[in-house]
């Protein structure tokens, strides 16, 4: 239980990476993105959630390793495997980094170790597709080896809820998996729940994210009607929230983005749609999901009677607030559609930076629209002066 190797350096593997050597564990972080390492190595962190100072503690201390070769030895007893898990082009599951990654762990892994699933992945991946690729890379029996499953909860720049005080899930293909993996989360995390079986915790992470996708869209889709009879959807929301049970509160936006809310839905969905019990509302609330930023180019547009040479800035691009991950940000989709319309974009995001090859520009009060798409905190508007404001996170 001393030594883990943590095959991902993203945003789930490296604050796990962090978590487990505070806790006294050694840990190698392996990640194929030798940029990455090379960056990790100078000790500069490529996470908001994690600073400098704490990397470089830990780095120090030889406690926490950090490695682009794939494979490790023997001295190892638990692997666990963060690596992205998308949609392809045509919006569908793609699991081929994982189970390259799997391929991997496999060639390496020797009897009696535990590799754990953190990749969020639809029910039966564990059990269906990655234990047959780990026995054939490792010559070894599946009741040579353990495995379990249990889905990340990072929710980045959230300030509350961190690796430690989030409980976690876990689910083994045997009980003794099960008990060895909450072993293992125990040293860093508050609370372990085991749940009945892999799918089980598989499904849980789907849901949890699903839950999110409806409600946002669901939000969405009320703030246009609220829109239209000129009240604001906030007003609304909070007014709904004084209701002490039975309700839950989702705030407009421009949609959603990021590597979880819009992707693992469509996990959850193909699945469905697979077993023959479709999960309409999914699909329903991802289309919504996928035209809101269409919905504010015709906002701009009617606000400006027409985009054709306006210049328009876009506040804020990262995919929410307080982050620079760009990744799935819906702003992509503001931007083409309101260039589209013959406006000229520019956009500002300090946290971002550069993106698309364009740089993030100063706030003035010189454009005909302002589009605040992303509100990260530091952002001041008053720079916007009387610059007209489209607001898509709530407003008549
Ligand atoms: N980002 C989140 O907030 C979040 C939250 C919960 C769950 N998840 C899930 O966790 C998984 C990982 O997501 P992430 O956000 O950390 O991704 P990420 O892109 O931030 O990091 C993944 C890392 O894995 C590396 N990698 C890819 N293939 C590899 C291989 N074969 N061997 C070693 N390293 C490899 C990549 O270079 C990358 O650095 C996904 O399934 C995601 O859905 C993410």
């Amino acid at each position: 239980m001393n030594k883990v190797v943590i095959i991902g350096q993203g945003y789930v593997g490296m604050p796990l990476a962090l978590a487990a050597s505070k806790s006294g564990i050694e840990v190698l972080g392996i990640d194929t993105n030798i940029f990455k390492i090379n960056q990790i190595n100078a000790a500069k962190s490529p996470i908001e959630d994690i600073s400098d100072d704490d990397l470089k503690t830990a780095l120090e201390s030889g406690i926490y390793k950090v490695s682009d070769k794939p494979y490790f030895d023997t001295s190892f007893e638990i692997v666990c495997i963060c690596v992205p898990t998308p949609l392809s082009e045509n919006h569908q599951p793609d699991l081929e980094i994982l189970l390259v990654a799997v391929r991997d762990v496999g060639k390496s892994l020797k009897a009696g170790m535990l590799v754990i699933v953190e990749s969020t992945i639809q029910p039966g991946t564990t059990r269906n597709e990655v234990i047959p690729i780990l026995e054939k890379e490792s010559g070894l029996k599946r009741d040579q080896f353990l495995v379990a499953y249990s889905p990340e909860r990072v929710d980045p720049a959230n300030k509350a809820w961190k690796i430690g005080n989030t409980p976690k899930l876990v689910a083994g293909l045997t009980p003794e998996a099960a008990h060895k993996a909450k072993e293992f989360y125990s040293k860093f995390v508050d609370q372990v729940d085991i749940c009945e079986s892999l799918e089980v915790a598989e499904t849980a992470k789907l849901l949890e994210n699903s839950f999110r996708l409806v409600n946002i869209s669901f939000i969405n889709e009320l703030a246009m009607f609220c829109q239209k009879i000129g009240i604001d959807i906030i007003d609304v929301v909070k007014a709904a929230a004084t209701k002490p049970y039975g309700f839950m509160p989702f705030y407009p936006s421009i949609g959603v983005g990021g590597h979880c809310i819009p992707v693992d839905p469509l996990y959850l969905a193909s699945a469905a749609k697979e077993a023959g019990a479709p999960t309409r509302f999914i699909e329903l609330a991802d289309q919504i999901n996928l035209e809101m930023p269409k919905y504010f180019v015709g906002r701009a547009n009617e606000i400006l009677g027409g985009l054709k040479g306006k210049k328009v800035l876009v506040i804020g691009v990262a995919y929410k607030p307080n982050v620079a991950d760009v990744r799935e940000t819906p702003v992509a989709t503001l931007i083409e559609g309101l260039e589209k319309a013959g406006a000229s974009v520019s956009w500002h995001d300090d946290l971002v930076k550069t993106w698309n090859s364009q740089t993030s520009v100063p706030i003035t009060d010189q454009y005909d629209l302002a589009i605040i798409a992303t509100p990260h905190d530091y952002i001041q508007l008053s720079k916007l002066g009387n610059t007209p404001l489209l607001n898509t996170r709530g407003s008549k």
